[in-house]
């Protein structure tokens, strides 16, 4: 993959970034997705490259826009497979809650599986445990693998899993054994990717979230050298034939990080909207406005934290579409 179009991608999620944080806490939800995907879309329509949406913002006929297949980009190559999630939390951003971020995820034509959006169980954990990590496995014992692992008590593991009655079963089994789980309204993206980053002290993401953000979630592990262990739960009926009409027989079957992003020509960035785990969200100054922003390569592992000072005549234009 070129390396100047990873930096560039960074353009196109700080804006929308910056675009959906307009609305951060004013209760609408619609309009803070519908800001980031206008502007994610314009901005990847000024990149010389061919984009194809694989994973966006749902089928053509329910998204005007970033719909599933949609092509961006305004070259004929590099030919690169998209999955995006323009606004990963819009509950957080309108309700002014943690965690909501603007995340892409590249790569070569065909890395990147086509998970329908349905739920997915999900184990995930960062280098030290990636070897030991389960899903076939029980709760408990996957608790202890991973602090054996890690070197840790079972007392100082932090389990990160979004709040829902379908993952208390597993909030309580975690908590008889002593571990500590940590509650999130939303965003397990970016709970998957804090277990990769000893400085967020979150061990280990469970629990059942979107399938999108899993295939997301896997490009930034696999190249942090991590692991999530995936496993579709169908929400409902109509589900499980989605899921077979991409060749999935075997609704059992676990997907590693490798499984759901293949190959090395793999990138993911992400810039926060509201303060999570790893990246500060967006704050608005007098004169400027700064955003702070993760790009990862898989080719060379780099990753890079990016602050960036945007001036105020930039971020005007912002404005301009929210
Ligand atoms: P959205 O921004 O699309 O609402 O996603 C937020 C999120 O919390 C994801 O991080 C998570 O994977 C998914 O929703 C869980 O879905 P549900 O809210 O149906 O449990």
């Amino acid at each position: 993959m070129d390396r100047n179009l990873a930096l560039e991608f960074v353009r196109v999620t700080e804006a929308a970034a910056i675009a959906a944080a307009r609305w951060v806490g004013r209760g609408e939800k619609n309009k803070a997705d519908g800001a980031a995907v206008d502007e994610m879309r314009k901005r990847f329509n000024q990149i010389y490259f061919s984009g194809t949406v694989v994973i966006g913002e749902g089928e053509k006929d329910e998204a005007p826009e970033l719909y599933n297949g949609e092509h961006v980009g305004k070259a004929k190559t590099p030919l690169m497979d998209l999955a995006i999630d323009p606004l990963e939390c819009t509950d957080s951003v309108a309700h002014g809650r943690y965690n909501a971020l603007t995340v892409i995820a590249a790569g070569a034509s065909g890395s990147l599986l086509h998970a329908p959006d349905t739920y997915m169980d999900k184990l995930a954990t960062g280098p030290e445990a990636a070897k030991v990590i389960d899903l076939d496995d029980s709760i408990t014992n996957n608790i202890k693998k991973t602090a054996k692992a890690i070197g840790k008590d079972v007392r100082e593991i932090t389990i990160m899993m979004l709040d829902r009655e379908r993952n208390y079963s597993i909030m309580n089994e975690a908590r008889s054994i002593g571990a500590k789980v940590r509650l999130i309204s939303d965003g397990d993206v970016a709970a998957a990717v804090a277990t990769c980053l000893p400085e967020s002290g979150v061990d280990l993401l469970m629990g059942s979230g979107g399938s999108t953000e899993g295939v997301l979630s896997a490009v930034a592990l696999k190249i942090f050298g991590g692991e999530i262990l995936c496993r579709f739960k169908p929400k409902k009926e109509t589900d499980i034939a989605k899921i077979k009409s991409m060749g999935i027989k075997n609704l059992k079957k676990i997907f590693s990080a490798s499984d759901l992003a293949k190959g090395n020509q793999l990138t993911f960035t992400a810039t926060g909207v509201i303060d999570g785990p790893f990246l500060q969200g967006v704050i608005f100054r007098k004169n400027r406005t700064i955003t702070h922003s993760i790009v990862m390569r898989a080719q060379s592992k780099t990753i890079r934290y990016i602050t960036t000072h945007h001036h105020l005549h930039q971020t005007n234009k912002y404005y301009e579409t929210t």
